[in-house]
């Protein structure tokens, strides 16, 4: 009987995400080695500071602060990054690649920031990059694009990709909260990056829509070259104002492509969907996506989006994929180099102007209560051809204020931002106005 090959894993980080994958990869070997055939080893794991109390128990002798030393291990075959971050992160990342070494991230920061560094040096030294838990936690959705979605195109993606937002987002509505109360309950849980600032901004949201972006349509496009709004401004009474009119709030990512013009837009921000939509009804933890294929037609997707267990469930969905990636591909130094690269050819694209970005809106004023201010902003909004649908106006702190709530008819990206900046000089407008987007989604 032929011994069964032994795979080593090594694990580079072991907070919340990493602690699960020992967690469960513990748990689940024996059945995961009659699966594949192949012994499966946890070899060793870094961590920061040896000291702190754990979940799992890990022999000591298993434990270094020595990321790298993990990374370049000749003894290890599958590398974890679970570190978060660009830095240590990138070094381990890309010490493990220039090994040959498989490795498997959950890191849709660094993907951002040094997908093409990463992908060429996979590809150049025969190593192999799996990244399924860096977008929509335990959503297998990053193998829905890439394989059970091949034949396809996307005219649009657009949804949920934030769990902590998600999260806050719901208590908000539900315990008339402001999210600054609810924050921590989303970083006890597990659900925030270490930096809970890129949860609320936004940034982590644009990080996976570009992450979806290289996939989708095999171009980079940074969080700076994006609309990106997060949740920290919008108010218990903005979900009571959206309520009034028929809709709920959620932080979406949007990526549309026009295959005409070749036009190209990835954008973030907290957005109006009608009660109704099935994405306005995903709450908590859970992420949602919509991806529109033009053979398939549209598909959804709907599940945890962060946390320990559903992180680890893909994170070992990866670990699986590179057990076979090194058992059926033991040339794989020489087969790398001609395998397809992870996402598809960039078809000529650039990035959609701003007037051509088009919506409807929804804003909140905080103005003094006096004659003759709804005319100023109204000829604001005229001056720059936008159309007021719908406004609502209530008394507010301090006395002598009023909230002003417009919804808007279509109008543009440019139009509505010069609008905003003419409305914030008026001296009649005592805040800075908050415009949310509104969705018109059809599925
Ligand atoms: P975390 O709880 O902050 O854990 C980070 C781990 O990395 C800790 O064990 C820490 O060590 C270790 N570490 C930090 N700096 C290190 C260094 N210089 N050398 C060695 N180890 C170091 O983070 P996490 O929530 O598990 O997230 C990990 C990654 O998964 C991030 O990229 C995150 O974006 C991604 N992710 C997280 C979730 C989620 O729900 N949490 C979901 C999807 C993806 P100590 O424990 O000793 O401090
Ligand atoms: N902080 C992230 C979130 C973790 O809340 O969605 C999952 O990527």
């Amino acid at each position: 009987m032929n011994t069964p090959m032994v795979i080593r894993i090594g694990i580079c980080g072991l907070g919340t995400v990493g602690q699960g994958v020992w967690k469960h990869l513990s748990r689940i070997r024996p059945e995961l080695e009659a699966r594949l055939g192949v012994k499966l080893e946890l070899t060793r794991a870094s961590v920061r500071d040896r000291r702190k109390k754990r979940s799992v128990t890990i022999p000591a002798g298993k434990l270094t602060t020595d990321s790298l030393a993990v990374a370049t291990d000749p003894n290890i075959d599958i590398v974890c990054e679970l570190i978060g971050g660009t830095t240590v992160a990138r070094d381990v990342t890309l010490g493990a690649l220039a090994c040959g070494k498989v490795v498997v991230s959950a890191n849709k920061a660094l993907i951002c920031k040094h997908g093409a560094e990463i992908f060429e040096t996979a590809r150049r030294h025969g190593g192999h990059f799996l990244f399924e838990a860096s977008v929509a936690g335990g959503i297998p959705l990053i193998k829905a694009l890439r394989e059970g979605l091949v034949a396809n195109r996307f005219p649009l993606i657009y949804g949920i990709l934030n769990g902590t937002c998600n999260y806050i987002l719901t208590q908000m509505e539900e315990q008339d909260a402001p999210y600054s109360a609810i924050l921590g309950e989303a970083k006890q849980l597990g659900y925030a990056e270490a930096d809970e600032s890129l949860d609320v901004l936004g940034w982590d949201t644009a990080h996976k829509a570009s992450v979806l972006t290289f996939l989708a349509h095999g171009t980079w496009v940074k969080p700076e070259q994006m609309i990106v709004e997060g949740i920290d401004r919008i108010t218990p009474g903005d979900f009571k104002n959206a309520s009034a009119l028929g809709y709920g709030i959620k932080l979406l990512a949007v990526i549309t492509r026009d295959f005409t013009t070749g036009e190209l837009s990835v954008r973030v921000h907290p957005t109006l969907l009608p009660e109704s939509h099935v994405v306005a009804k995903v709450s908590g933890v859970f992420n949602a996506v919509s991806v529109q294929g033009d053979v398939a037609g549209t598909t959804l997707y709907i599940g945890r989006g962060a946390g320990q267990d559903a992180t680890a469930s893909a994170v070992i969905s990866d670990l699986v994929d590179a057990v076979s990636l090194l058992k059926n591909d033991r040339r794989a130094f020489i087969t790398a180099r001609k395998r397809p690269g992870p996402a598809r050819p960039a078809l000529a694209c650039r990035l959609a102007p701003p007037e051509h970005i088009r919506g409807r809106y929804y804003l909140r004023l905080t103005v003094s209560d006096e004659p003759g201010v709804l005319a100023k902003i109204a000829t604001a909004l005229a001056a720059q051809h936008v159309s007021i649908a719908s406004v609502i106006q209530s008394a507010q702190e301090p006395a002598g204020a009023a909230s002003l709530v417009l919804t808007t008819h279509q109008s543009d990206e440019r139009a509505i931002g010069t609008t905003l900046r003419r409305l914030s000089r008026l001296s009649c407008v005592l805040e800075k106005p908050l415009l949310l987007r509104i969705g018109d989604f059809s599925e």
